[in-house]
């Protein structure tokens, strides 16, 4: 199946590509409108889901429902439906290859459009394999969320950036943006998908890594890079593959990324790392990175067992299952066990120009992306947090509070007075920290912490009232309240 030609769409007028963005919007295709369809069909397994998504589309019967089905859902409509839904720009789409007339009848688009936010993002069907660019997944969704700034920065670069979804994310917080791919094909969809969504602030380049930004430097950089093991013998494929072992091409990228950052910038990248038991990740990433310039938050979910992740992706490119499938699930599982990996370690890095000098290097274990919904506001805490911990002074001069929504409780097993009690510590659920066991000098510090206008003088009244020597007390108190501001058991309070 070879990939639909992007020459004639590629020199269409800017115009005419923002008259499409427009038109959709203006009849109605939007998150919202796509949303029920996407929803009625969860319940049943992906490879499942295209005929209830028709029924669902098909009962519709309107312009906006006609749209989605010829450029969200692949589903053909009659030439008639195609007008009733586009005018005029029917047949200009027709003539550019954006709408096609399909092989078993009716009209659809050649290309698979998604909306993120307000934007709309063409990209191709992954079934075409090799050059095939792909739209935004779940993960593309929890980057962008991560990385989204609180406040409008200078200049940001997305690092392989596919079809352009977190560039033109990206332009709304940005005085200007560079999205950058190895692939031509991926380039020139951005470049369409800027022109669709009206978005002016974005440059896209073709080239390897950091090649297309030689000596440039950047407050926001972005990457998803290919990260999955590549069995020998299975065909190229630009957005899926980083290497053998899958972290090849993102090892090369974390150790070029350094001199791209401008002072007080920040990286953000999402990649899933083989485990093979040896080195610890914070480790090799950290000499990988080679620069003592910069501080890396390592955020750490859930590991994914190899069955999982062999079958996961023989699904992704081969969504209806059956004899294909069970193959190419079974090389790549094989290849993970020749390949001596043991599992898959799915992380979010955060990669800060560090300031003083040398950075420090943090691992925080947490739920599984989808859950937890990061936000860069969560990143600058963390981030934070770990810089005040990495600093005795600091430390001592900060002031400390446990979580909103903090319970302390005390629970005794079973009634009378010589049954011992265990002190506990349970947090609200925004914090995302597992409930915990504390002991009672734990507990007298924490609360002192919680009382005072700085750790050192809670430090001050935990030694007088627990009848400690200070200078005893100091050392063992500072380790114990930067492994809590480490893990979000306190936190720096907002101003
Ligand atoms: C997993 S996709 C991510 C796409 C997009 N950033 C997203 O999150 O939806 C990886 C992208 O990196 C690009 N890529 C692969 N190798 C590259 C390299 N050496 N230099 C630049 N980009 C590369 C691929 O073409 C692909 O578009």
């Amino acid at each position: 199946m070879s990939l639909p030609s992007l020459a004639r769409v590629s020199s269409a007028p800017a115009a005419t590509l923002r008259a499409f963005g427009r038109k959709l919007a203006s009849i109605g295709v939007s998150l919202a409108a796509a949303a029920p369809i996407v929803e009625a069909a969860l319940a049943v397994a992906p490879g499942l889901r295209q005929p209830i998504r028709a029924f669902h589309l098909r009962r519709l019967e309107t312009p906006v429902g006609h749209a989605m089905r010829m450029f969200l859902f692949s589903d053909p409509v009659t030439i008639d439906e195609a007008r009733s839904a586009l005018g005029e720009l029917t047949d200009v789409l027709i003539d550019l290859g954006l709408l096609e007339r399909c092989a078993g009848g009716g009209f659809a688009s050649p290309f698979v459009l998604s909306i993120i936010d307000d934007l709309l993002i063409l990209s191709d069907d992954l079934a075409h394999g090799q050059d095939a660019v792909m739209g935004f997944g779940e993960t593309t969704v929890e980057l962008c969320g991560a990385a989204f700034p609180r406040r409008n920065v200078q200049r940001v670069l997305d690092l392989g950036c596919g079809s352009g979804t977190a560039a033109l994310l990206l332009a709304k917080r940005a005085r200007a943006v560079v999205g950058a791919d190895i692939n031509p094909r991926a380039v020139a969809l951005s470049k369409i998908n800027a022109a669709i969504n009206g978005v002016t602030n974005v440059e896209f380049r073709v080239g390897d890594l950091f090649a297309p930004v030689a000596g440039e430097t950047f407050d926001l950089i972005v990457s998803q890079p290919p990260f999955v093991p590549r069995p020998q013998g299975m065909g190229a494929s630009a957005f899926l593959y980083g290497g053998p072992r899958g972290d090849e091409l993102s090892l090369t990228l974390l150790g070029k990324l350094a001199p791209h950052l401008a002072p007080n910038g920040r990286a953000l990248l999402v990649v899933e790392w083989p485990d093979h038991g040896t080195e610890a990740l914070d480790v090799r990433l950290r000499k990988a990175i080679d620069s003592g310039d910069v501080s890396l938050l390592l955020l750490r979910t859930p590991h994914t067992e190899l069955d999982g992740h062999a079958v996961s992706y023989a699904a992704g490119l081969h969504p209806t299952l059956g004899r294909p499938f069970e193959q190419e699930a079974r090389v790549r599982r094989e290849h993970l066990e020749q390949m001596g990996i043991r599992a898959l370690l799915p992380t979010l890095l955060v990669i800060e120009r560090a300031d003083p000098t040398p950075g420090w290097t943090m691992t925080v274990a947490i739920e599984a992306l989808s859950r937890v919904s990061f936000t860069s506001e969560r990143i600058d805490k963390l981030m934070l947090a770990q810089a005040v911990a990495a600093s005795p002074e600091r430390l001592l001069a900060s002031r400390l509070r446990m979580p909103a929504g903090t319970v302390l409780s005390e629970e005794q097993v079973g009634p009378g007075a010589e049954v011992p009690s265990t002190l506990h510590a349970r947090f609200a659920p925004a914090a995302l920290i597992p409930p915990l066991q504390l002991t009672i000098e734990l507990l007298a510090l924490l609360t002192f912490i919680h009382e005072s206008p700085n750790v050192r003088a809670a430090i001050e009244r935990f030694a007088a009232e627990l009848e400690i020597p200070l200078d005893e007390a100091t050392p063992r108190s500072i380790e114990a309240v930067a492994r809590a501001l480490r893990e979000g058991i306190l936190e720096i309070p907002s101003a």
